[in-house]
This record gives structure tokens, C-alpha cells and sequence, in this order.
């Protein structure tokens, strides 16, 4: 049947999801004769789900590539080892199935079907993410009808969809009989326009002769096809999705719409709806589920959905296939921005220069033009599709000029998308993946870009690669957002981590990535780059985006506070807002906040609140609240704060110092610490065994430091940074003072670190300052500077005043604010998928360790003034050697890195590197700790330690100038 809009009405529908019975054969050759005929008898067959992947219900495996495609390309040949899948069904018509015509609907088969009922051959299907309908009434019978669908893996079809994602073949998408009544609703075009200059909307259905519309709130009543409405309304915007409730109708058939009035205009080179300018603040996002793969169930679209409004995402690109159509229900209801993909992607051509692109290639013509209108004459009823996009990667060619000239033909209401079309030929946006934030700006300048580029929107539809720890530069990105009015956002790859639920032979779970299947071609964890883990927990870069992304802005000005309204459409009048002081990180007082009713765009300043005097460091957090509930989270819901410094932190009290340095046997006793004489190695604090703090520069190398382009991880492996050598120079025992001087550098290399530990304390407190020196010629960038040291694994829960709650970096670090925070060691890890460096806490003024016997006993440290730590039950060896989670096994001790700095994220895992101000070079640096022994609970607060800053001292990476960065100068 030709492609028309996807819609339920009140004709009957029958389901036929459910348990199919399936049997896999390796080809098409292979496979059986005659599962059409209702005599075959499928008894020794398996149950499958429907919808379903076989990969994922114990037939074949599935495979991850990126790129290439998984068999010899030669279009359109599909290999003749194709595994195919007979999937049966027999089925009954309720008893009060009405006669007549009948429609038969896919929902999604990959890659390619062929269908049979009751004997009778249906024809044959490919588009996976695509629709396909077949009449069937004359065929049906009251019971004992016998569906039979062959689905092969590989088809042509598999050329154009050569997706960044896991092959997974099978029926994924509902199934689902149609009665069609006759002289019902056969399709139709809502045309729902608003005119922001008067308020009013414009409505128009376009439909078969008879059919009508009706909305009740609108006063529209039965509005005939082809006529026009003019009425009075609110528009639709993600950011107030107003739907009005109607009607389809035909005397015969009623569709219930729900109606979004909205328009997209490109003016002057800016993309706008009902007229505003809009921002993408959007995410990339594959159908995903680490058990069912693309058969995601409805209350998974929601939870995604949900977890999205939360986190300050108000656009959705469908990459790289138009998603299940219930989905943009859910856009249009709860609003998101959505562009939507055709299922269309050629990539696999790139490995041969392009040569044979189905792009370019005539025979191809239909398909693309197939594809393109099955995706806008499914999703053209819906307010939140703002855009088309004909595809991805799949280079140039005529068969998409034709595609765009089709698509601006069918629907000139949406401007048209595609990425791959350099020159801006034929789409009326430009669009770029990974450009760095100097190109971006250079394209906001107008000196970058096509001709033709420069008249034109600007979006990234793909940035901050959201792989492993990361993306850094988030921030950054979003200051070109705003700095250049024509550079209108963009959509982080990815939403979700594609990980594959599995068990080891231990019965332990993980994730699987790429190579996991026993894929001789694939490419291993790069379907790991998501800002969900796979079991849709946020990861740390969702909390990041959030904090980076928000549509409100609360700022310190000189004494008082500037608030913001970032939303591009709507005022404030939504949110309330409120603050609390908090002296090291206590709560001292609370209020709420009056701030005046901004229109999008507008901006206030404001007096700070009264508040208390405090003696101790203290901090003026401002929260932007929900006022009300609202479809994806309730009253209270935090949308944006704000953190300005109010009281710096009191000079510090007397350093520990004063105890004299004891020989005792082969050991050195000085304060509560005990040295080994030999080595200069502190052993024991109090009663505390330790493992030495030396120098270490090592971290688990982040994907982001493992990319192909920007190989930091091969840089510091020929520098052998993993596997330092610690000289000892000399042992010196000064007054009160003991000195271990070192030097630290590769074998085989001329450079190194000169490394001084100068320890000293008083009864109760060691103190180190550690000093740091570059020797020679260093090669390269440091991934760390700091000190590791180990503690008896009985350490476990964490606590410390500092940024927090979750892990910060360099250029990763909007989300952290100061407060005092309290974990277990587990939950400081951040599970991900491929093991690599994580949990980093930053600025963090003191740490307190302790373990759970309730006693209190452990370990206090003290900061002068900052220090970043992570705290694990493995080393970063390990973390390094790990390649799934289950590899990560906790040792008996408690591995603690307490450092000066690290290198910055970066997103080079594809897209930029690290940007030259988060770039750790060797330099000279120091750092100055406190390790007070705990027998006993701390009464807080504690009294801070004194000593003026060292002047060698070397801070953490400044935050960039500029009224948007947090800072940690006190606002009085
Ligand atoms: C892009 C592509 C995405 C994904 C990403 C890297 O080139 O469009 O599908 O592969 O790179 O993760």
C-alpha cells in the first residue's frame, strides 16, 4: 500500500504481537520450502517474541560494526550466507472482527521480508525502520489464519542502512491487523500554522473528499478537507507543548489528533519557531535496550523521554532511522524538538573512496525516494518534527538531490537536513559533526563554510562524543551558542550506551560491546558512547550536560546575582526559586527567592539575600525550582542553580609542625607517622598501616585519550609515564623535618621529575608537602600529576568537602558544586562499560576516610589549600588492564590518588581534543597535604590548617574568564 500517516482510530485493530514460531536457517538456499501453506507443520520450530531480535532470543549472535560493512560489498548483491528467519503465526479474528477491508502493518522487519497469509503471497519488504502495509481483507478467515514471514539478515536494503550500531535482524516493530472501514479515513495532512504576529493559528486538513476535522476547544466543527481555519490559539514549542485535542473524521471512521500549532520559518539565516529563535540543547538518539536491542517497549521510549526533560535536553535527532512512531507521541506531549531521520546510511562506501555509492547511483533512485516518503508521510502529522533529515553518511549524489527535491515538494513546511551535503546543495541548514569549537566559531564569524553555508543556520548534528569519561569542552561549545546567533546548538552523540546485557562464566553480569560475539570484523567498544549507561542509569556526562545546558542562568555579579531566562520561548513564571547558605559545607540558612517574571532572553539583578555572618568557608547556593507538577517530573524538580563563594575560607591555623624525628630501630618515627629509615617511606599513620605516597603521573587511559587522531595514550606509553622508576637520592633529617628526595623517571629515557617529600608534624598531625620539577625534555603531556598511596581496604565509606557529588576534570567540571559529600568507595566508581579512568573529585579541601565498623577510626586529610582525589579498590593498572567490568577485581586495599591536577577529556575519541587551557604540561608544582589519624569521630567543624599559600604552589586548571564560569573568588 503507499506510505500514509501513522495513526489508530476506532476501526477495530487486533495485536499480533506475541510468541511467532521461528526457525533459522544459515541462507536462503537452506531455508525450508512451503511455511507458507497452513499444512506446515512448524512443531519442531522454537518461540520467538515478536517484536524481537533472533540475536538477542538465542539464534546466531549479534555483530558491531562501525563503518565497514559485515560481508563483500557488492551492490546490490546481498552474500548468499544470509541467515534467514521463518517466523509463523496462526491466528483467530475476534468474533466481532467486522468484514471487509483489512490492512496488515509492519511496524519495522530488518532488513528485508516476505510475506505470506494463508497461502497467499503479500510481496516483499525492505526499509527496516520503515512501515510497510498490505491489504488483506479478501484474505482473512474467522480462525486459523497462518501469517508466515521470511526475514532475511541481509537484503540490498542492508547497502543503505549501514548504521553506526549492532546488526540485529528479526520482526522489531509491532505487527498489527487493521480493519478498514469502508468510506473511512484513508490518510491525512493536518496543517496546523501559527502566525506569532497576531496569535492565531491556521488550520487545514488535506484528505480524501468527506473527511473532516473537528477541535472542540477551537470551536472547529467538522471542518471539511481542504478548507481552512482561523482561530485564536496557543502555539505548540518544546517548551509548552500545547496540544489541542480533535477529530478526523468520516461518517464511517473517527481518529482522535492531537494538534500542536507551530511554525518553522529560516529568517535571515536563523532557524526560528513562531518566530524565536531556538537553541538545540539536543541529543542523538538510537533505539536501544542492553536485552531486547531496537524492539524498545513504549515505557522505555517514556523512561528516555522523562530522563531527558530532567536533564535540560529539549531536542531529539533520530539517528539514523525515523524512531518507533510512538515515540513522537510522546515528543509532541511532553516537548522536544525533533529532527527526523530517514533510514538511510551508505558509510560503508567511504572504505572504497566512495566508488558504487548507492548515493549517486540510479538504480538506487526508487529506494531513496521510498524511504524519504514512507518517513514524512508516516511522521507528517507531528508538531515536534521540525525538520526532515534525508539521512546519514551516506556522501552525495542525485538520488538525494532528488530525495530533497521530493521531500520540499511534499511538506515545504519543514526545512530539510543532511549532514553529508558539504556544500549545502540542497539542504537549508548548514550542518557539521565534530567540528572544534575554533571552527564553529569561524563558521559564527562567517569565515568558514561553503558560500552558500554562510546564509544558512548553523547546527552540529553530531559533537561532544560522549564516550567513556567525558566529553570535556561542553561548555564551551555552548558560549559559541550564544556568541553567534547563527550557530543554533547542536546534538551530542550519543544518548545511550549500546552495551548487551550478558553473564561471564561466573554468572557475574555485564555489558558486551563490539568483538564480545566472536566478530571477526568489528569495532569494539566505540557503540559504548552514551550519556546513559546501557541499563539507562545517567552517567556522569548527562548530569554534565544538564548543569551546561540549562534555560536558566544564575550568576554572581559584584555583590549580588544576575538571573537569566535561557528558555527561547517561554518566561520563568513556571519555576520558583530559593537558596541556602552553607558554612563547610552545612546548611546555615534557607530562604526563597523573588525574581521578577523575564521574558525568554531577558535578564535581572538582584540584591544577595540576608545573610548570617559566618566565621567558616561558606557558599550561596540558588535553586530554580518546578513551581508545578508537570508529565516528566514534579514540583520541586531542580532546572538550574547557581553557586556563588560568600565567606573565603579563614587563614589557617599552625601548620603541624614541632614533633622532633625519633630513630626506632630500622624506623623513623615523626608525629603519628612511622618511616621506614632505608627508604623514606612512610608505613604506618597511627595505627594505620599505609603504602607509601610517591609521585605518579599514570591514569587509566580515557577513550577519549586512546583516539586514532590525538593518540595521548601512545604518547605517554613511548614515554613510559606507565611504568616510572622512583630514585632515591637522600634521606634528610633535619630538625623537626625529614626530607626524601627523589628522582622519578622511565627507564631508558633522559627525562624526569625531581620529587621532595618534606614531612613534619605535631602529636596528631603529619603534614607532606610534596615538591615536583621537570628534569630535561619532556615529550609530551602529562595524563596526571599527583601522589598514589594505599590503605587498608576497611576504608569504605568516603567523606569530603569539596565539589561534588559526582566525578569533575579539568573541562569537566560545570555540574561539581562545593559541598560536603559522603559515599561509599563503590559508588565513587562510575561503572562504565570499557574500564577506564573515572570518579575524580575535585577542589576538594579535606577528605575523611573511615570504615564501616562504625567507630569512626581512619583518616583525615587536609588540603592546603585544594587537592583532587579518586579512591578505588583497584590501582590504575588495573583499571588500565580491565576491558569489562567484571575484570575490575577489588584487592585488599584501598588505592588512593591524591593529586595536583590531570589532563583535561576532551572528545578526541572523535571530535576535538583537549583544549590547549585543560592541557596538563610537566611543570614545576607542589602540593601540601595533612593526614591526621582518626581513632574517634571528628567533631566538626574542624579548624582548618594554616600556612599561607606556598608560593610554588600550583592551583587547579583555572575555569575560563567570564561572567558564565563558576569561580571560587567570594562574592564579598
Ligand atoms: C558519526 C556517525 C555516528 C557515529 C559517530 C561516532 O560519524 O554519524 O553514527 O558513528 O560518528 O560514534
Amino acid at each position: 500500500m503507499p506510505p500514509r500517516a501513522a495513526f489508530r482510530s476506532d476501526a477495530a485493530a487486533l495485536s499480533l504481537n506475541g510468541p511467532w514460531r521461528f526457525h533459522l536457517s544459515p541462507s536462503p538456499a537452506e531455508a525450508p520450502d512451503g511455511i507458507e501453506s497452513d499444512s506446515y507443520d512448524d512443531s519442531a520450530w522454537h518461540p520467538l517474541p515478536v517484536p524481537g531480535h533472533w540475536q538477542l532470543n538465542g539464534h546466531g549472535r549479534p555483530a558491531y560494526t562501525n563503518i565497514r560493512y559485515p560481508f563483500p560489498v557488492t551492490p546490490p548483491a546481498p552474500p548468499s550466507d544470509n541467515p534467514t528467519g521463518d517466523h509463523r503465526l496462526t491466528f483467530d479474528l475476534p468474533a466481532d472482527w467486522p468484514a471487509g477491508p483489512a490492512v496488515l502493518r509492519f511496524d519495522g522487519i530488518d532488513s528485508c521480508g516476505r510475506i505470506w497469509l494463508n497461502g497467499t503471497e503479500l510481496g516483499i519488504t525492505t526499509g527496516s525502520r520503515l512501515p510497510s502495509e498490505f491489504a488483506v481483507g479478501p484474505l482473512l478467515r474467522p480462525t486459523g489464519n497462518v501469517l508466515a514471514v521470511r526475514v532475511h539478515q541481509w537484503s540490498a536494503g542492508s547497502y543503505l542502512e549501514d548504521q553506526d550500531m549492532w546488526w540485529l535482524s528479526g520482526i522489531f516493530r509491532d505487527v498489527t491487523l487493521l480493519a478498514r472501514p469502508e468510506g473511512g479515513v484513508r490518510d491525512y495532512t493536518l496543517h496546523a500554522d501559527y502566525d506569532h504576529t497576531t496569535g492565531h493559528g491556521t488550520l487545514r486538513l488535506d484528505a480524501d473528499p468527506g473527511v473532516r476535522v473537528s477541535v472542540p476547544a477551537l470551536g472547529i466543527d467538522a471542518l471539511p478537507a481542504g478548507q481552512s481555519a482561523h482561530v485564536p490559539v496557543q502555539p505548540w514549542s518544546a517548551e509548552s507543548p500545547r496540544l489541542y485535542d480533535g477529530e478526523v473524521h468520516t461518517g464511517a471512521e473517527r481518529v482522535p489528533v492531537r494538534i500542536g500549532f507551530r511554525t518553522v520559518s529560516i529568517d535571515d539565516g536563523v532557524l526560528k519557531v513562531n518566530g524565536r529563535r531556538i537553541v538545540f540543547r539536543g541529543v542523538n538518539r538510537h533505539e536501544f535496550h542492553p536485552e531486547l536491542g531496537r524492539a524498545l517497549p513504549q515505557a522505555w521510549a517514556v523512561a528516555d523521554i522523562e530522563l531527558m526533560k530532567r536533564h535540560n535536553v529539549n531536542a531529539v535527532r533520530t539517528s539514523h532511522y525515523p524512531p518507533d512512531p510512538g515515540f513522537l507521541d510522546l515528543c509532541d506531549r511532553y516537548g522536544l524538538w525533533v529532527i527526523d531521520e530517514c533510514d538511510l546510511e551508505t558509510h560503508g562506501f567511504s572504505e572504497l573512496g566512495w566508488r558504487d555509492n548507492p548515493s549517486d547511483d540510479p538504480r538506487w533512485a526508487a529506494a531513496y525516494l521510498d524511504r524519504m516518503a514512507r518517513t514524512v508521510e508516516r511522521d507528517k502529522n507531528h508538531p515536534s518534527v521540525i525538520m526532515w533529515s534525508l539521512g546519514n553518511e551516506a556522501h552525495t549524489g542525485r538520488n538525494l538531490a532528488a530525495t530533497a527535491a521530493w521531500t520540499r515538494r511534499r511538506d515545504p513546511g519543514r526545512p530539510l537536513h543532511y549532514e553529508g551535503d558539504a556544500d549545502c546543495a540542497y539542504v537549508d541548514v548548514h550542518s557539521r559533526m565534530y567540528a572544534s569549537h575554533e571552527d564553529v566559531d569561524r563558521i559564527g564569524r562567517g569565515e568558514l563554510g561553503p558560500p552558500r553555508s554562510r546564509e544558512l543556520p548553523f547546527i552540529l548534528c553530531e559533537f561532544a562524543h560522549a564516550m567513556g569519561t567525558g566529553p570535556g569542552g561542553l561548555v564551551e561549545y555552548r558560549e559559541l551558542f550564544e556568541r553567534h546567533e547563527r550557530c543554533q546548538g547542536g546534538f551530542v552523540w550519543e544518548w545511550l550506551d549500546h552495551g548487551i546485557a550478558r553473564h561471564d562464566d561466573r554468572g557475574r553480569p555485564y555489558f558486551a560491546y563490539g568483538g564480545d560475539f566472536g566478530e571477526p570484523l568489528h569495532d569494539g567498544n566505540f557503540v559504548i558512547d552514551g550519556m546513559l549507561h546501557p541499563d539507562r542509569t545517567p552517567s556522569p556526562a548527562l548530569i554534565e550536560f544538564a548543569k551546561v545546558f540549562e534555560p536558566v542562568r544564575i550568576a554572581g555579579t559584584r555583590g549580588g546575582l544576575r538571573i537569566t531566562n535561557l528558555y527561547d520561548c517561554v518566561p520563568l513564571d513556571h519555576l520558583s526559586f530559593d537558596w541556602t547558605l552553607e558554612a563547610q559545607g552545612t546548611e546555615i540558612a534557607v530562604g526563597a527567592l523573588d525574581v521578577p517574571d523575564l521574558p525568554p532572553g531577558g535578564s535581572a539583578d538582584l540584591a544577595l539575600p540576608p545573610l548570617p555572618a559566618t566565621a567558616a568557608e561558606s557558599w550561596l547556593t540558588v535553586r530554580a525550582r518546578l513551581a508545578g507538577d508537570t508529565p516528566w517530573a514534579a514540583a520541586g524538580h531542580v532546572v538550574a542553580w547557581g553557586q556563588l563563594p560568600v565567606t573565603p575560607a579563614p587563614p589557617p591555623p599552625a601548620p603541624a609542625s614541632g614533633a622532633p624525628v625519633r630513630a626506632d630501630g630500622t624506623a623513623l618515627r615523626l608525629g603519628p607517622g612511622r618511616f621506614d629509615a632505608r627508604t623514606g617511606h612512610l608505613t604506618a599513620l597511627g595505627h594505620l598501616p599505609v603504602q607509601s605516597p610517591r609521585l605518579d603521573l599514570w591514569r587509566a587511559p580515557v577513550d577519549n585519550d586512546r583516539a586514532a587522531d590525538a593518540p595521548e595514550e601512545q604518547t605517554w606509553r613511548a614515554a613510559g609515564l606507565h611504568r616510572l622508576q622512583h630514585h632515591l637520592l637522600d634521606i634528610d633529617r633535619g630538625d623537626g623535618v625529614l626530607v626524601v628526595r627523589t628522582r622519578v623517571a622511565p627507564a631508558g629515557l633522559g627525562f624526569g621529575m625531581r620529587a621532595d617529600y618534606r614531612w613534619s608534624a605535631d602529636a596528631h598531625r603529619l603534614r607532606l608537602r610534596l615538591d615536583v620539577e621537570p628534569e630535561g625534555e619532556w615529550p609530551c603531556t602529562l595524563p596526571r600529576l599527583g601522589l598514589r598511596m594505599a590503605l587498608p581496604a576497611a576504608l569504605d565509606t568516603v567523606e569530603w568537602y569539596g565539589r561534588g557529588p559526582g566525578e569533575a576534570y579539568a573541562d569537566f567540571r560545570q555540574a561539581a558544586r562545593v559541598g560536603r559529600f559522603t559515599s561509599d568507595v563503590d559508588a565513587l566508581q562510575t561503572p562504565n562499560v570499557y574500564p577506564q579512568e573515572n570518579g575524580n573529585r575535585l577542589n576538594v579541601r579535606h577528605l575523611r576516610l573511615t570504615g564501616t565498623d562504625g567507630t569512626g577510626a581512619g583518616l583525615r586529610i587536609d588540603g592546603e589549600p585544594h587537592f583532587a582525589f579518586t579512591a578505588r579498590r583497584w590501582t590504575s593498572e588495573h583499571l588500565d588492564a580491565a576491558r569489562h567490568t567484571t575484570d575490575l577485581v577489588p584487592s585488599d586495599h584501598l588505592h588512593l590518588n591524591l593529586d595536583i591536577a590531570q589532563h583535561g577529556l576532551g572528545t578526541a575519541a572523535c571530535g576535538p581534543g583537549v583544549l590547549p587551557h585543560h592541557r596538563l604540561h610537566p611543570h614545576r608544582a607542589s602540593l601540601v597535604l595533612t593526614f591526621t589519624p582518626l581513632s574517634e569521630p571528628l567533631s566538626e567543624p574542624v579548624t582548618p590548617l594554616s600556612e599561607p599559600l606556598p608560593e610554588t604552589l600550583t592551583p587547579l586548571p583555572e575555569p575560563l574568564p567570564g561572567p558564565h564560569h563558576d569561580s571560587e573568588a567570594p562574592a564579598r
